[in-house]
């Protein structure tokens, strides 16, 4: 069985229960300092939405951090929020132990804008009343305003928005006017314009609400009077500042796996720091053909950091010998990892800080509340840790970032698109692609057909399209004939997939002459394969990677 979704950190190799916490304060993406930009917290009531809200935060320059419903209203304070919204969740606010916010945010005197729960959140804590809706209202639905709202500048009077809600606010708290409505509903959108609070029945950040975006950008510019300030090349300023305030004249070491994260944190690091970053890079043995050389060329010679490379390949082999349960295989590959990159980071220098190519998804804390599918999701999350024995701090400049920030913060650091934009690789590399025993014969086996179905995607414009494109080595032989000898030789899957997350998938349909000619060239140019076959499955009820 494997996880849902895995992190791009050398740690994720270690098996969940063997890591030990992280040695850092929970819940802050940004510096303890004053090197902040403005910004909006998002208070997570359990919404599957939640990280959208945020990233249509950000998707309108401002940063945005999210944290858990119940956070003190003096915390909030202490970072000088320019706004507040309260995102939706599956709880009903007159329930037992439902979640609900410190009142005390609504003294703070910065604009709330809560959202479907949220909304009912406020209109509850405030005196209002929330029940039980007669009819359920899930899906596209149309709203039409009834006065003026910042929210709405420059709309039509009607417009097509997305609900999903069993309650609905029945009765405003004193202070409040509804300035939309349904036919359902007479309260879709609701304010109280001297506080600045209001909140929206329906949810802006889902791509079925049209002016979602722009509702948004009304609450966090227009109302909540955010600039412009959170871009790329803003934050690798603040973080380069913060990076050498932070290191002064230490070292930092970085385990280097060639994926976007790790990559991407190692080019802003030395970009601050230069040679006072050492990066290891293992070659555990199961990575793509030709990855080790290309990372040594664009890490070593092109930009010239201090690298060391690690070739383990043989220790890898040894202990994989005989071990065909795919769980076994990713503990000893997670456990002889740590065991090489300590061993490396000896040989690499002293250093106090590790540092790690951790981004924003990894360390926002879910809220487990009954019914939210992403606290579900998450508690599958392997969440890194240093080894036990590892006594470095943690340097992750990425922290702040969602997947998208860190591919654009690669960009302006002149990281070549194979880099950026390369498709997920999982940590175990190809080990989880070789069905049964993983040998050196087999791994070569499959880096060449994937090096086919790498280079035939590249060829016909996919490869930057699709989630992941890769194939896999089956445990089986068949018969086949090549001239006019009988052949008993390995089969080889395709597997396309377009994912978001890669927690749900759904294959791709490939062109049938491009399927002709991975298949063709698979054949006649990797020896020991006499048959392909594709992977028509999706995620559920099947997984991304076959072990
Ligand atoms: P599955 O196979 O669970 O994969 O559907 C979901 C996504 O995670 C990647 N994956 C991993 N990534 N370490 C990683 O860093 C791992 O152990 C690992 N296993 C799977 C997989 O490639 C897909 O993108």
């Amino acid at each position: 069985m494997s996880n849902p979704l895995r992190l791009q950190t050398f740690v994720d190799l270690v098996h969940e229960d063997e890591q030990p916490k992280r040695r850092r304060s929970k819940n802050s993406a940004l510096p303890a300092d004053n090197n902040r930009p403005e910004q909006i917290i998002l208070l997570d009531f359990g919404s599957q939405y939640t990280q959208v809200i945020a990233r249509r935060i950000r998707e309108c320059q401002v940063f945005s951090q999210i944290l858990r419903y119940d956070t003190p209203a003096l915390k909030l304070a202490a970072l000088r929020p320019s706004g507040i919204i309260l995102s939706g969740g599956p709880a009903s606010v007159y329930a037992k132990n439902a979640p609900q916010p410190d009142p005390g945010i609504w003294k703070l005197g910065v604009p709330v804008l809560g959202i479907c729960y949220g909304m009912q959140a406020m209109a509850h804590q405030l005196g209002g009343k929330v029940e039980k809706s007669d009819k359920r209202e899930y899906g596209h639905a149309e709203i039409e305003q009834a006065g003026d709202s910042p929210l709405f500048a420059k709309m039509d009077a009607k417009q097509k928005v997305w609900m999903s809600h069993g309650d609905k606010v029945t009765k405003l708290p004193t202070g409040f006017g509804s300035v939309a409505h349904t036919s359902n509903s007479p309260y879709a959108a609701i304010c109280e314009p001297a506080r600045k609070l209001y909140g929206l029945q329906f949810h802006p950040e889902v791509h079925h609400t049209p002016n979602g975006k722009a509702i948004i950008s009304n609450f966090v510019h227009g109302v909540c009077g955010c600039g412009r300030g959170w871009t790329m090349r803003s934050f690798i300023e603040r973080a380069i500042e913060d990076i050498r305030n932070t290191v002064g004249s230490e070292r930092v070491i970085l385990g280097l796996s060639g994926g976007v994260d790790s990559s991407v944190a190692a080019a802003l690091i030395h970009k601050a720091i230069g040679d006072q970053l050492t990066c290891v890079f293992v070659n555990n043995g199961l990575l793509r053909k030709g990855e080790a050389e290309g990372v040594q060329k664009v890490f070593g010679q092109n930009l010239h950091m201090k690298l060391h490379y690690e070739d383990a390949t043989s220790i890898f082999m040894k202990k994989l010998k005989g071990v065909t349960d795919p769980e076994r295989k990713r503990k000893i590959i997670g456990r002889t990892f740590v065991e090489v990159f300590q061993s490396a980071t000896k040989h690499a220098g002293s250093a106090k800080f590790l540092a790690q190519g951790t981004t924003y998804p990894d360390v926002i804390e879910s809220v487990s509340i009954a019914g939210n599918p992403s606290a579900m999701i998450k508690s599958h999350h392997n969440v890194g840790g240093l080894p036990k024995n590892m006594k470095f701090e943690l340097l992750e400049p990425l922290r702040s970032l969602f997947k998208d920030e860190v591919r654009k913060v690669g960009e302006e650091l002149g990281l070549p698109r194979e880099i950026v934009w390369r498709q997920p690789f999982p940590g175990p590399g190809l080990a989880v692609r070789i069905l049964g025993e993983v040998s050196q014969k087999r791994v070569s086996i499959l880096q060449e057909a994937d090096w086919i179905v790498i280079d035939e995607m590249k060829k016909a414009d996919l490869y930057y399209k699709v989630w992941q494109t890769f194939a896999v080595l089956l445990p089986v032989k068949t018969v086949g004939v090549m001239g006019d000898e009988r052949t008993y030789d390995n089969v080889v899957a395709i597997r396309a997939v377009e994912s978001v997350d890669g927690m749900t998938a759904d294959w791709v349909r490939l062109p049938y002459d491009l399927l002709a000619r991975l298949s063709t060239r698979i054949i006649n140019e990797v020896r020991g394969v006499n048959r392909v076959c594709l992977d028509i499955s999706s995620k559920p009820p099947s997984t991304i990677e076959w072990e």
